[in-house]
């Protein structure tokens, strides 16, 4: 049997490099509802909960002890368990029913509880679920900013660049762990170049990691990873307890806080239990809120692809974002980590947090190139980003990224390689030469920079973190050396850090160190017309992407480039047997001088006359005032023709090729995409006018195939038009014109 073309064509697919794997719960190896998840149940006995999902509190192991007793409100729980899940599944897309009145309800709700309630929503419901829920009114974003060199110049012009886009958070890694006091140094001083505000983190052992949010280099930390089993909680060294104490000990010294989990996280360890991937993670969202943590970033994080495995994967994890959420936790939603190999998955994947928005729309937009993502390559990354911004322009979505100038780009990318100079300089660590600030600024990734020697790095990175220098050294180096600006933006971070404005639910900080939180900008939405709208300036900023020009950009008034000149010798006379007329358009050679594929009108001319001689008939060139449209202008030349044969012809190019006494729109041949007619193209359109008015049989016109051109021309082709319509004087008669060429 030989097999079908089409399906050896489609197996090549991207999507068809991705692995798909059909249900096991034995194995684990299931989104939503497993046979062995546990039915919702809770039994409170004098304020409280003794019983959960049908396990007894003599069964509870440390996760359900834990929730029982900080997590899950014992009061709310009396209403909301005894609601129907439809019932609540129903007030969650009800706009009537407001965001508190749902929080209260879902924080009485044990982890299958929260299964089930969202298990009765599709997709979109779960979207305008989201769009109430979600903690924070506006939308925000994060980026990942890492370089396989450990560059640290680099690292501060990506940062200033992913400031510059808009990002509220950055977030940092080592490829080399003990280059994390630089990488951080980098990240922070790059961050803040732009303008103040933006949070900053760099993912390291925990330890590490509080050191340098201690030392004021970083500003939050959503390292703290929790699992919805103890066995898998036990293999990462810890309990719901550790968990919290750490949480706490982040928080204390005003570094934010936000944990992350995620569906097929347990699978993956080997401890699931044959539960379903969501309840565990209901579990885990739990012991988040139970921890005292403002928020947690799920929707399966590095896991992505073991769901998207799955039969309703990206869905679950929909579902995943919107019971944080419901919970009232700040949510990066994923989006982070490789999805799947097809842009097409993975763009419709992504709409399902991009467009109702979630607090952060991805846990880390790749704001370098994949080879430079120390996290593991991202799921987009820079070079998708004028997709992202021309999605947000088509949905008047904001997404969490603002368009930028390339001209912009580099002075905030220079400036920030600068700084970090001088703060190299000023504190004595390894020098920065101009030529790295220079590639810095132009890089496309770490290929570009020059190497450094990682060794020396290290070893001062090292003795930056043991010593006694901290943020407020960096700053009054900037300061000294001209950066007063910069110096003040990091010394705006560390005062937020003091004030702890910054550890509100959900909060980012705007341009003047304000915190925007689930506090100051409470998400309200309840239906058309209320929430995040947007509009005013910040619709007008996101639309104006750099690559959208003005119509008088596109095309633009006639400078006398026909190359050619037409002088009218009066009314169109009677014409001979050997005459085909060339019938113009209004606006040829005046308001217009070139066609949509770029010929110049005198080009168009000599190709057409050529063609028509090439046959021994005569070109007759008469121009139209009344009319713009491309049959009409045949057709009125074909009326005054000597031979009854004319080609019409818009100023754009559009040609026809009509006979005497044929109605208008029935035509000999039309070759409407003028974008596809070259110079060859209009010699045999008048090689055959010539033949038509000899009787001769025509040859075929070569016409390129280009399926794009209309896509790509549309706009051209509609301002000429207009053009040309603006060209017309109704009450003018045709003139028979001297062709003049240059
Ligand atoms: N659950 C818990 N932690 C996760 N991480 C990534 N995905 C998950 C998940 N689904 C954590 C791990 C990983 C880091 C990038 O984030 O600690 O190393
Ligand atoms: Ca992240």
């Amino acid at each position: 049997m030989t097999g079908s073309k089409r399906f050896a064509k489609r197996a090549e697919r991207a999507v068809n490099k991705d692995t798909f794997v059909q249900e096991d719960a034995s194995l684990g190896l299931v989104v939503m509802d497993s046979p062995n998840d546990p039915k919702p149940s809770i039994r409170i006995d004098k304020g409280r909960i003794v019983e959960i999902d049908g396990c007894d509190q003599e069964n509870f192991d440390t996760i359900d002890r834990y929730i029982a007793r900080y997590a899950i409100n014992a009061e709310a729980a009396v209403e909301a368990m005894a609601t129907d899940s439809l019932v609540l599944a129903r007030m969650l897309v009800d706009i009537n029913v407001p965001r508190h009145k749902l929080m209260w309800l879902m924080s009485g709700c044990t982890p299958a509880k929260l299964c089930e309630i969202v298990s009765h929503l599709n997709v979109v419901e779960m979207m305008m679920a989201m769009q109430k829920m979600r903690a924070r009114q506006s939308p925000g974003n994060q980026a990942h900013v890492t370089n396989w060199k450990e560059n640290p110049v680099l690292m501060a012009a990506d940062a200033a660049e992913g400031a510059l886009r808009g990002f509220d958070e950055l977030e940092t890694t080592c490829r080399v762990a003990r280059v994390a006091p630089f990488n951080s140094l980098a990240l922070l001083v790059g961050s803040q170049t732009p303008h103040g505000g933006v949070l900053t983190q760099c993912a390291v052992e925990e330890g590490l990691n509080l050191r340098l949010g201690l030392k004021g280099l970083t500003s939050y930390a959503e390292t703290l990873s929790v699992y919805g089993t103890d066995e898998a909680l036990r293999d990462g060294d810890d309990t719901p307890w550790s968990k919290g104490l750490l949480a706490s000990a982040y928080a204390s010294r005003g570094i934010k806080i936000r944990f992350t989990s995620g569906t097929g996280a347990e699978t993956l360890m080997g401890y699931e239990q044959g539960k379903s991937m969501l309840y565990l993670e209901a579990r885990c969202l739990l012991l988040v809120k139970g921890s005292g943590a403002q928020g947690v970033q799920n929707g399966s994080i590095s896991c992505i692809a073991l769901p998207s495995a799955l039969p309703g994967g990206v869905r679950a994890v929909l579902a995943e974002n919107l019971i944080a959420a419901s919970l009232g936790l700040e949510v990066a939603s994923g989006n982070d980590a490789m999805s799947s190999h097809s842009d097409m998955r993975k763009a419709a994947k992504l709409m399902l947090q991009f467009l109702p928005g979630t607090d952060f729309i991805t846990s880390g937009y790749s704001s370098m190139p994949r080879k430079d993502n120390m996290f593991g390559g991202g799921n987009f990354d820079s070079d998708d980003m004028d997709d992202w911004l021309v999605i947000q322009r088509d949905m008047q979505v904001d997404a969490g990224m603002e368009p930028v100038t390339e001209e912009a780009v580099l002075d905030v990318r220079r400036k920030a390689g600068k700084a970090l100079q001088a703060v190299f300089g000023e504190l004595g660590f390894p020098p920065v030469s101009d030529q790295e600030v220079e590639a810095a600024a132009t890089a496309y990734c770490s290929d570009d920079m020059p190497d450094r020697d990682l060794v020396e790095d290290i070893a001062a990175a090292g003795a930056f973190l043991d010593g006694p220098l901290t943020a407020l050294d960096v700053i009054s180096a900037l300061d000294r050396r001209g950066f007063e600006d910069i110096a003040a933006n990091i010394l705006g971070m560390q005062r937020v850090r003091v004030s702890g404005d910054y550890l509100q639910p959900a909060a980012v900080l705007n341009r003047h160190f304000e915190a925007q939180s689930a506090f100051t900008d409470r998400n309200q939405y309840q239906g058309p017309g209320t929430g995040f709208r947007l509009k005013g300036a910040a619709l007008a900023k996101l639309s104006a992407i750099p690559q959208a020009r003005t119509a008088a950009e596109m095309v633009p008034a006639s400078a006398g480039r026909a190359g050619v000149t037409l002088k009218s010798i009066g009314g169109p006379g009677p014409g001979t047997a050997r005459d085909v007329v060339i019938a113009l358009g209004p606006a040829f050679a005046a308001e217009l001088d070139t066609t949509l594929c770029g010929l110049s009108h005198g080009e168009v001319l000599k190709a057409l006359t050529a063609g028509i001689e090439s046959k021994a008939m005569h070109a007759r060139v008469v121009k139209f005032f009344h009319t713009a449209d491309c049959g009409m202008l045949g057709f009125e030349g074909a009326k005054i023709s000597g031979s009854g044969i004319a080609i019409g012809l818009q100023s754009k190019g559009t040609a026809v090729i009509q006979r005497k006494g044929l109605a208008p729109l029935n035509n000999l041949e039309l070759f409407s995409q003028a974008p596809l007619l070259s110079r060859e193209a209009y010699f045999q359109i008048g090689a055959n006018a010539a033949s038509h008015a000899m009787r001769s049989p025509p040859s075929p016109v070569p016409v390129k195939v280009d399926n794009m051109a209309r896509l790509r021309l549309i706009v051209q082709a509609m301002l000429m038009h207009k053009r040309e319509i603006a060209s017309i004087v109704p009450a003018k008669s045709p003139s028979e014109m001297q062709v003049i060429h240059d």
